[in-house]
C-alpha cells in the first residue's frame, strides 16, 4: 500500500525539530475543521440557496453575502473553541473579535471567502489567515501586527480541495485533500524561473490607473501571458506554480473621481499580508503603490487597504523600482 504523509503529521515533525510547542496544530486543527465546513456548504450551496446576498452590507460597504456569513460563524466558531486565539480579525466584522485574552496564544486575521463575485457561480473562492503569535517574552500590548512579525499565512481555495501554508523561515508549502478530506502530500513550492510567467490583473481598470504603471504595462504585457479570475487566492495559487505578477493597484485616475481607490482596494492584514508572507517564503516578493515591501507596512487600522503587486522576485523589483521613482 502507498500511504501520503498528512498535514498533521508534517507539522508534527517540524514542530519538534524547531522545540516547539502543540499549541499551533491545536490552531491549524481549528482552521482546517473550519475550512471543511465552508467547503461543504460552497459545494452544497447552490442547492441549498446559499450563494446570493444575506441582504446587509458589510464594514467596507459592500454587500455581504449569505455564504460570507456562514463562512464567518463557522470560522470564529473553531477559532473561538480551540481557546489558542487571543483575538480574531475578519473581512466581516467592523470589531476585533475577542476570543481567548488570558491563555490564548496567537492573533488569527482572516478573510473566510474571498472572491465574492465567483460565489453565485461557484466558481474558486478563498479562506485566507495571517498568523502572529503573543509576546512570549514581555508584555503583550496586542499591536497589530506588521506582516514581517507572521509566524504563518495560508490560504485554502474553495472547494479545490487545495491548501498552502507558508511558515515563518521554513517555506511555503501545498497540500491536497484526500478521499477522506485529510490534507497529504507536503510539497514544497518556488515560484520557478521565468519560462511561463503570467500577469493577472483586472484589465478592465488599467486606464485608471497611475500613469506609471499604465506605462510599465504597456511595455511589458506582451511578454507574458494573461490569466484573472478575481480571486485572489485563487489567482495566485496559479502564479506560485507558474511565475509572474499579481497586481491590484491603486485606483487614482477613474473618470468617477468617487470611484477612486488611492489606497488600494485589498485589505492588509487578511489579503494582502497573507499573499506577500506566502511569497517571502516561496522566493518571491511583494510590495505597495509606494514600492514599499508589504510586509513592513506596520498597520493602524485592523481593516487597511494597500495595493498588491505581488510575486516573482525579478518582475516585483522592476515595478518596484518604478512605483518608487518620483
Ligand atoms: P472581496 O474581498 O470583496 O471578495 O474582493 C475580492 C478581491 C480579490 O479576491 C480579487 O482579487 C479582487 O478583489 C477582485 O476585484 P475586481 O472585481 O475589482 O477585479
Ligand atoms: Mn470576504
Ligand atoms: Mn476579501
Amino acid at each position: 500500500m502507498r500511504f501520503e504523509q498528512t498535514f498533521t503529521n508534517f507539522l508534527l515533525h517540524h514542530q519538534e525539530e524547531h522545540n516547539r510547542t502543540y499549541n499551533f496544530l491545536i490552531l491549524m486543527d481549528a482552521l482546517f475543521s473550519a475550512a471543511k465546513h465552508i467547503e461543504h456548504y460552497y459545494l452544497t450551496g447552490a442547492l441549498q440557496g446559499n450563494l446570493g446576498l444575506a441582504d446587509t452590507v458589510n464594514v467596507h460597504g459592500e454587500d455581504v453575502l449569505r455564504m460570507d456569513q456562514i463562512a464567518e460563524e463557522i470560522t470564529n466558531h473553531y477559532l473561538r473553541t480551540s481557546g489558542r486565539v487571543i483575538y480574531a480579525i475578519s473581512e466581516e466584522s467592523d470589531e476585533i473579535v475577542q476570543m481567548n485574552k488570558e491563555n490564548g496564544r496567537y492573533f488569527v486575521y482572516f478573510d473566510p471567502l474571498d472572491g465574492s463575485s465567483n460565489v453565485p457561480h461557484s466558481l474558486p473562492v478563498g479562506f485566507m489567515f495571517g498568523i502572529a503569535k503573543r509576546n512570549l517574552e514581555g508584555v503583550e500590548d496586542e499591536h497589530l501586527r506588521a506582516g514581517k512579525d507572521y509566524v504563518a499565512s495560508g490560504m485554502f481555495v474553495i472547494p479545490t480541495g487545495t491548501f498552502t501554508l507558508a511558515l515563518k523561515d521554513a517555506g511555503t508549502w501545498r497540500f491536497h485533500m484526500d478521499e477522506t478530506m485529510e490534507f497529504v502530500r507536503p510539497t514544497r513550492v518556488f515560484f520557478p524561473e521565468e519560462a511561463e510567467w503570467e500577469l493577472s490583473f483586472n484589465s478592465a481598470n488599467r486606464y485608471t490607473f497611475a500613469e506609471k504603471v499604465q506605462n510599465w504595462i504597456q511595455k511589458n504585457e506582451r511578454k507574458y501571458a494573461f490569466r484573472y479570475l478575481g480571486s485572489l487566492a485563487a489567482d495566485f495559487h496559479r502564479l506560485l506554480s507558474t511565475g509572474g505578477m499579481f497586481m491590484y493597484p491603486a485606483i487614482v485616475n477613474h473618470p468617477d473621481p468617487r470611484k477612486n481607490r488611492p489606497e488600494g482596494k485589498l485589505r492588509l492584514m487578511y489579503e494582502a499580508a497573507v499573499v506577500a508572507f506566502m511569497c517571502q517564503e516561496a522566493g518571491g516578493a511583494a510590495v505597495d503603490e509606494m514600492g514599499r515591501p508589504i510586509l513592513d507596512i506596520q498597520p493602524n487600522d485592523p481593516h487597511q487597504r494597500s495595493a498588491l503587486y505581488a510575486g516573482s522576485k525579478p518582475l516585483v523589483d522592476d515595478i518596484a523600482r518604478v512605483l518608487s521613482s518620483g
